[in-house]
């Protein structure tokens, strides 16, 4: 038998919420739930295994073919970009990119170059560019709601949810960037040489989430 299809899960929210949806198809995510601190963890009855890692690991790991297959959000892919095909939305981890700034801001008032605090400079920039708007992205590496706060931007472009990290820190959104998912993505490779086991598996998660 070939080796098993290898898919690495962004760790965390998304990791549980993929096991979730394995063990809906009736894959035993046993070994997954009782990981202690292992990495590589297989699903016997799928013939699958699953690597653990970090978003942006997720795509590097699925870029260069050591895994054929990753759960990773639409965040990392917007800001990562790189070669992969995005094959499904699977729904969950759901939250959006948003300029925000501090309450009562006019945020596009004015002639001055703006300055955005940002985790995700990539986005940022695409974000501006299409607007034409000239802004200086200075990458912050989280809590980036206190770059308004500390007077260092003007506004941050970052990953929105519930809205209750804006709004306790005296700050709200400017406008919507772009609506945020986890997305199951493939390598280019793998999705010839092992199409009809991963085209079997999209299918029982497509139908799934029918
Ligand atoms: C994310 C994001 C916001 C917060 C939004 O940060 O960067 O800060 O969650 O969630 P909310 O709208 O539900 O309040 P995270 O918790 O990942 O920490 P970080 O800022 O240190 O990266």
């Amino acid at each position: 038998m070939e080796r098993p299809i290898r898919i690495a899960l962004t760790k965390g929210r998304l990791e549980k919420d993929t096991v979730g949806l394995f063990e809906s198809l009736g894959f035993d995510c046993t070994a997954v739930r009782d990981k202690g601190r292992k990495l590589i963890l297989p699903i016997p009855d799928g013939n699958m295994e699953v690597v653990l890692a970090k978003a942006n690991d997720v795509i590097t790991y699925v870029e260069h073919g050591v895994c054929d297959l990753g759960v990773v959000g639409k965040d990392t892919i917007m800001e990562m970009r790189g070669k992969f095909f995005e094959m499904v939305d699977l729904g969950f981890g759901r939250c959006k990119f948003a300029l925000a700034a501090k309450k009562g801001t006019d945020f596009y008032s004015g002639y001055g170059i703006k300055t955005i605090a940002t985790k995700y400079p990539n986005v940022a920039r695409t974000f501006f560019e299409k607007k034409g708007m000239d802004t200086e992205i200075i990458k912050i590496e989280g809590s980036v709601e206190l770059a308004p706060l500390l007077e260092l931007a003007d506004g941050i472009v970052d990953i929105v949810e519930t809205g209750t990290t804006l709004k306790e820190n005296g700050l709200e959104v400017i406008e919507d960037v772009a609506p945020i998912s986890a997305r199951l993505i493939a390598n280019t490779v793998s999705l010839k040489m092992r199409q009809a086991e991963i085209e079997k598996l999209i299918k029982m998660i497509e139908e799934k989430l029918r």
